[in-house]
């Protein structure tokens, strides 16, 4: 099972979008794959038509509750279908918060949420996508920590490259402390729009900093934003638009990475 954690300090930079639509891009192809929403607004299920419920609080504050580790069928009670094939999500909700700051006080180790994985690869799952808020609290080091590689979401409206470094610093703390095995699988550039400065002036900042390492860019696109107003992923919305070409690319390149 590959882990991907999709990640921004900042909110707004199209995470919550990639997440959806390369996690259905990549059921497409025929993986089977779980959407984690770790972020507490429950905005991934909202974007697929789904309630956010408090599934991932469960998940996470189990081994506090209970001795016995997490079974499969545990799993299954908090997974839900989203009615699109291979296409699974374990919704968020503000609960996830609380659970956050219990996991704080408990003083729960780096690799707290790597230790809950293996129910979920049990069920045979080829991805698990990570889903974050915006913040480098511990649940995204923790995830980050679980994860293969890390794709950093940078939207180039504005200064948001402010946002990448402070993750990117988190990365390499993982790395350098606390042994981590996973690698930054790269930056996505979202909100391209030829048109502006900020657009080139941020995609050059981008290049200098990540030679080689900066995805082809997802453009800024009005059927983005309604697709996920209206619950659908951009396949559903319209999958003959350059967003849908886009991710659908996108998947498959992180598909290729090892
Ligand atoms: N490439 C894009 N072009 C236009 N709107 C987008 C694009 N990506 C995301 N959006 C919209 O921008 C808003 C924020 O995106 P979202 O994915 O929720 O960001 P985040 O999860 O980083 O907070 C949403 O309304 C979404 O529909
Ligand atoms: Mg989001």
């Amino acid at each position: 099972m590959k882990v991907i954690v999709f990640a921004n300090q900042k909110g707004g930079t199209g995470k919550t979008t990639t997440v959806i639509n390369v996690g259905d891009a990549l059921a497409h192809i025929g993986k089977k794959v779980l959407i984690l929403d770790l972020d507490p607004q429950g905005h991934a299920a909202i974007s697929l038509n789904l309630d956010t419920e408090p599934c991932v609080a469960n998940w996470l504050l189990h081994p506090i509750f209970n001795a016995s580790p997490i079974t499969p069928e545990i799993m299954n009670q908090w997974i839900r279908p989203t009615r699109r094939e291979n296409l699974f999500l374990l919704p968020g909700s503000q609960m996830t918060a609380k659970a956050q700051r219990l996991l704080t006080i408990e003083e729960k180790p780096i690799n707290y949420i790597k230790d809950q994985l293996p129910a979920i690869r049990r069920l045979g799952f080829d991805y698990l996508l990570f889903d974050t808020p915006p913040s480098t609290g511990g649940l995204q080091e923790m995830a980050s920590w679980a994860a293969n590689m890390a794709v950093i979401v940078s939207s180039l409206d504005y200064l948001s490259a402010d946002g990448v470094s402070g993750f990117v610093e988190m990365l390499k703390v993982l790395q350098s402390e606390k042994q981590w095995r996973g690698k930054l699988a790269g930056v996505l550039p979202t909100f391209y729009d030829e048109q502006t400065r900020t657009t080139r002036e941020q995609m050059a900042n981008l290049q200098a900093a990540f030679p080689g390492q900066v995805f082809t860019p997802i453009h800024r696109a009005t059927v983005l934003r309604e697709a996920s107003a209206e619950g659908l992923t951009i396949f559903e919305k319209d999958i003959k638009s350059r967003s849908a070409f886009e991710y659908e690319d996108l998947a498959r390149r992180l598909s290729r990475l090892e």
